[in-house]
Order: C-alpha cells, then sequence, then structure tokens
C-alpha cells in the first residue's frame, strides 16, 4: 500500500536512508575503534505529513499488508511498552523529545528495498529516515550525525539492542563514491574515495538468508566481554591497545582465554582498518583483499561470531579466485561481502549458489555493492 491509500492525501515530503555494509572495522564501535562502511543503492523511504494532535501513525509497506496503522499517543511513548517493528520510528520520536527537541505528531508510511535481518542495517535504514522526515516536518535543524546518535538512542533504550554507533552514522553521512572512515570515540571522519570499477573490481554482497538478531543476547556478551577486557587491562576501552602493545596485554589476562581472543580480535581489527584505508589511498585497492580475509579468520576464531554459511560463502568465493571474503554486519547470520575482479562476477556467485544448494542451505541473495549517497 502507498501512503496516500493508507491515509488518504498526499505527504508532505519523502525522506530516504540507505542500508550499509562494512567493509572493514567489525565489533570495534563499542570500543571506540574504528570502522568503514559504506552505503548500499537499498534505501527506506518515509512518506510523512506534519499532524497536529499528539498522535503518531505508522505503516509499513513490508509488515504483510496490515490495511490499519499502528496508532500511538505521543504522550505515552514509553521503552517499556515498545513492541514490533513500530518500535524503531516510535523509539525515534521518543528519543528526540527526551533530548528535548519539539517534535508533535505525524503520519508516517515506510516502503524499503533494504532486505531485513540481513546485517544490512535495515532498521537504522529505518531510524534515519524517520528521523530526517520528523528533523524537516519540525525544523530541528539537526545535523547528521547528531540525529544518528539520537537514532543509536533510540536503538539502545527504547528498542532494546545495545548496538554502537557505526549503522545510524553509515546511513546517515556517507556518500556516493566513498566510504566512510569513522573514528566511533570522537566521530571524527573521513570519506575515503572508493571507485572499484576503477580498478575493474566489485564488491559482491552475499546474503545468506540466516536471519540475525543482536537482541539475543551473544551480541551483548561479545560486547560485555570487551568492556572486561578493557577495565582488567587499565584502559577506557579496547581502542587504547596497540598492535604492538598485545602480547604483553593478552599475557596480562593470564588464564581468561576467551577474553584474550575478544582483545585480539579488537585490537587487530582497528589495524586492518587503518590499513586498508592507507591501501585505498595508494590507490592499491585489489591488496585490500587478503586484509579483509584476515578479518574474517578473526571474527570468525577469535571473536566467534561467524556461523557455517557465512563460512562457505567465504570460502567458496576465495576458492573460487576471489581477492578477499569476510563477513559483515554483527555476524550469527546475515551477510558477507567478496571483492573481486569483474570478470569473476558470474562464477564466483555461481560458485557459492552451488555450495548452498549442496550443503542444503537455502539460496543467498547476490547483489552489488556500489557506494551510495547516505540519508537525503
Ligand atoms: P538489520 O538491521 O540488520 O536488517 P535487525 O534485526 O537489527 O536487522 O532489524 C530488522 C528489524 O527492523 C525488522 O525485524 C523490523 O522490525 C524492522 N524493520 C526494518 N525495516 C523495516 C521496514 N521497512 N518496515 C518495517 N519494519 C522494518
Ligand atoms: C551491528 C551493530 C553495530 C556494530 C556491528 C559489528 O551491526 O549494530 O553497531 O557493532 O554489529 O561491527
Amino acid at each position: 500500500m502507498t501512503f496516500r491509500e493508507v491515509y488518504g492525501g498526499a505527504p508532505d515530503g519523502v525522506w530516504a536512508a540507505p542500508g550499509r555494509v562494512n567493509l572493514i572495522g567489525e565489533h570495534t564501535d563499542y570500543n571506540d575503534g574504528f570502522v568503514l562502511p559504506l552505503a548500499l543503492p537499498h534505501t527506506t523511504r518515509v512518506a510523512a505529513v506534519r499532524r497536529n494532535d499528539g498522535v503518531l501513525r505508522l505503516h509499513s509497506a513490508q509488515t504483510g499488508g496490515a490495511a490499519a496503522p499502528v496508532e500511538l499517543r505521543l504522550d505515552t511513548l514509553d521503552p517499556a511498552g515498545a513492541d514490533g517493528w513500530a518500535a524503531y520510528p516510535a523509539g525515534v520520536v521518543w528519543a528526540l523529545r527526551e533530548a528535548g527537541h519539539p517534535v508533535g505528531g505525524a503520519d508516517l508510511h515506510v516502503d524499503s528495498t533494504v532486505p531485513t535481518g540481513a546485517g544490512l542495517s535495515s532498521s537504522a535504514a529505518l531510524e534515519v529516515a524517520t528521523g530526517l522526515a520528523l528533523n524537516d516536518l519540525y525544523g530541528l535543524g539537526l545535523d547528521p550525525a547528531r540525529l544518528a546518535g539520537l537514532c543509536r538512542r533510540a536503538e539502545n533504550a527504547y528498542v532494546g539492542v545495545p548496538c554502537g554507533i557505526m549503522d545510524q552514522m553509515a546511513s546517515a553521512c556517507c556518500t556516493e563514491g566513498h566510504a566512510l572512515h569513522l573514528d566511533t570515540r570522537d566521530l571524527t571522519r573521513r570519506q575515503v574515495p572508493l571507485d572499484l570499477a576503477a580498478h575493474r573490481l566489485r564488491l559482491l554482497v552475499v546474503d545468506t538468508r540466516v536471519q540475525h538478531s543482536l537482541g539475543d543476547g551473544a551480541y551483548a556478551e561479545r560486547r560485555s566481554g570487551c568492556e572486561e577486557g578493557a577495565r582488567r587491562l587499565g584502559v577506557s576501552a579496547l581502542r587504547d591497545v596497540t598492535v604492538e602493545e598485545l602480547d604483553a596485554a593478552t599475557a596480562r589476562l593470564g588464564d581468561e582465554p576467551t577474553l584474550r581472543r575478544l582483545v585480539r580480535h579488537v585490537v587487530t581489527e582497528n589495524r586492518r582498518v587503518e590499513e586498508t584505508i592507507a591501501l585505498l589511498d595508494a590507490g592499491d585497492v585489489r591488496a585490500v583483499g587478503p586484509v579483509l580475509t584476515a578479518g574474517h579468520a578473526s571474527l570468525r576464531d577469535d571473536f566467534a561470531v561467524s556461523c557455517p554459511e557465512l563460512d562457505l560463502a567465504v570460502d567458496t568465493a576465495l576458492e573460487a579466485g576471489a581477492l578477499g571474503a569476510r563477513m559483515t554486519g554483527g555476524g550469527f547470520g546475515g551477510s558477507a561481502i567478496v571483492l573481486l575482479d569483474e570478470a569473476l562476477t558470474a562464477k564466483v556467485g555461481d560458485a557459492v549458489t552451488e555450495a548452498f544448494a549442496a550443503a542444503g542451505h537455502r539460496s543467498p541473495r547476490l547483489f552489488d555493492a556500489v557506494p551510495s549517497a547516505g540519508a537525503h
């Protein structure tokens, strides 16, 4: 259904925010570390009108065709009562109001091409598109980074997912043709040119169609393990440990093999972000491949957030000649990315699809990650 079919009039405007893949820098954002995401061409669009009666109505084309919108009153929005998909946009309204911004009612209609639960940040896209719509409708004047911070607040405190800042910043701040180098400690950032076509390369997304969930405890467990590691090492976040200090640091963690592995992943992953950026700046895009693959091994063996389908996608792509491959996003399912020569696209894609069929997995979805615009 369209906005007009649900609400019977035309919207004041339409605001779009993309999903993302992360090139490198995984599980670093809640350790004050570095990330390097890029926006996908897939977007979530929010069509909206302002209302002046304190009512928020929410409808999505992706929720099974229910004709009636979800209807909420602004004065009773409460994280304790948050439920279902509507918690994402309602949480954004709640977070804006909690921060003192004068947001009133609205009718919102959501439509999206971002696959949900595929580790491609459909939730952040929904939050950021909602935030941008309200920012304009109520003339709040918030810049994209501030908006991203409030969207993350919505996801943490209202929806109840303890995510970092990467996804919302990627959706809000990426630009076409670039990856976003973000320092999650102070949100300083740089747009890093990523012209894959000029190098006859492609970045392929393999959506394994294993639905991931960051709310189910394993993500929070990794997060608190990292915090525990930082506490034991006497630093405010694992970002403060360098690769050169790593052996001494892990030795201090003594007989805690799990903590040692978590720390090792985060410290080496931050270095891999720096390596990747140096290679991109030098124009040596092909050499990024092995760095991605090393990142996957670290997420699989040290951080333990991969799964058989992600490993199969990565291993098969590499065997078929890809330059590098890794899982992307939080893990436990979701998507992998594959850097490859454009001439090998069909060969690698077919190999992955066949390997999934042979293993009895659902058929994966494959598409190009073309570095695209952030929210607009
Ligand atoms: P990801 O963000 O990686 O896609 P999440 O599990 O974090 O995965 O978020 C997916 C959830 O976000 C969905 O289950 C749904 O509740 C909500 N969501 C995302 N996009 C939409 C949409 N277009 N319409 C309704 N709900 C959506
Ligand atoms: C999820 C989460 C992010 C980040 C990522 C792992 O996508 O929302 O904040 O922690 O996992 O890098």
